[in-house]
């Protein structure tokens, strides 16, 4: 019987037991997938436990950023994201993967394909999720993307962090300076906490944007956020955030039970029963 955990602190939030547990029944597998509360700082200690009794898991707040340095092999996308949220032991040596910047471009090929013909995104929000989505949309081949945050600094740290390491251009600017871009802008992502229940909503006039712009958010709780509704309304494409968490599911799943499984209507309906009140990928 195969074993694949979650390990975090706090954990009984996590939504991945009920997503994996779906697809194990699914598809018949006689495996299981648990939250186990890791506590900080006890990450090495547990990781270094899981030959014979774990194939692998995902990693969970607060540990992402330190299972980059223990794991024995991290893949590309996870060093250019500086994170780690999937491991999986190979001959019993610990690799690890990020899968949130694959969640994140998977859901928007489900839901709008045309956002790979795009050339210029604006991201809102330079923490470790907005990462991710950088990474996905430079994988994309945008010539052009401009992060947007509250405070100036964090996203002109995010550029030079990913400067030199692709094609793409990336530039940083205030939050009020969206409306001025978006008349040229293919993509709008919101990877901040604004818009998510009990939180602000994230302004963004969006009157002179690009009748083809796409918006998305990687806030799932509410589905439509107060962002996702203007852009509906405005008549812009936008596309929910819960296909990423749904997406950045299935290479894990793949790595630990063998088998690629599907996002579905019916694994959307299953996980929006479940959906806490508040909710955002990364
Ligand atoms: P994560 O690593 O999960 O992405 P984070 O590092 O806490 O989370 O980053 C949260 C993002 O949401 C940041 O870009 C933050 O902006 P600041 O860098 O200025 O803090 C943004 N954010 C959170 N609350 C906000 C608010 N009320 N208004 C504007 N931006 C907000």
């Amino acid at each position: 019987m195969q074993k694949a955990f979650v390990a975090g602190w706090p954990i009984s939030h996590s939504l991945s037991p009920l997503l994996h547990g779906y697809w194990l029944k699914k598809y018949g597998i006689e495996g299981s997938y648990e939250p186990v509360a890791v506590e900080p700082g006890h990450l090495r200690e547990f990781l270094s436990g899981l030959p014979g009794h774990f194939a692998g898991g995902n990693i969970t707040i607060p540990h992402k950023e330190d299972a980059l340095t223990i794991c024995d092999k991290v893949e590309p996308a996870a060093k250019m994201i500086g994170a780690v949220n999937t491991v999986w032991l190979e001959a019993n040596r610990l690799v690890g993967d990020n899968t949130d910047a694959y969640g994140f471009a998977a859901n928007l090929d489900h839901l709008a394909p045309r956002w790979r013909e795009g050339n210029r995104a604006i991201v809102v929000g330079a923490g470790g999720a907005s990462r991710a989505v950088i990474h996905a949309i430079m994988e994309a081949g945008y010539a052009d993307i401009c992060i947007l945050n509250r405070t100036l600094a964090r996203a002109e740290a995010l550029t030079g962090y990913f400067s030199g390491r692709s094609d793409t251009g990336l530039s940083a600017s205030r939050l009020d300076e969206a409306p001025g871009l978006l008349s040229s802008t293919d993509l709008l992502v919101n990877t901040t906490s604004l818009g998510m229940k009990g939180n602000p909503p994230l302004e963004i006039e969006l009157a002179d944007a690009k009748p083809g712009l796409i918006v998305t958010d990687i806030v799932y709780s509410p589905l439509e956020t107060p962002l996702l509704k203007r852009a509906g309304a405005a008549g812009l494409a936008t596309v929910d955030g819960l296909g990423m968490l749904l997406h950045q599911a299935v290479p894990g799943f793949q790595k630990w039970f063998g088998i690629r499984p599907q996002v579905d209507e019916n694994l959307r309906q299953h996980v929006l029963a479940k959906v806490a009140d508040k909710g955002r990928t990364g």
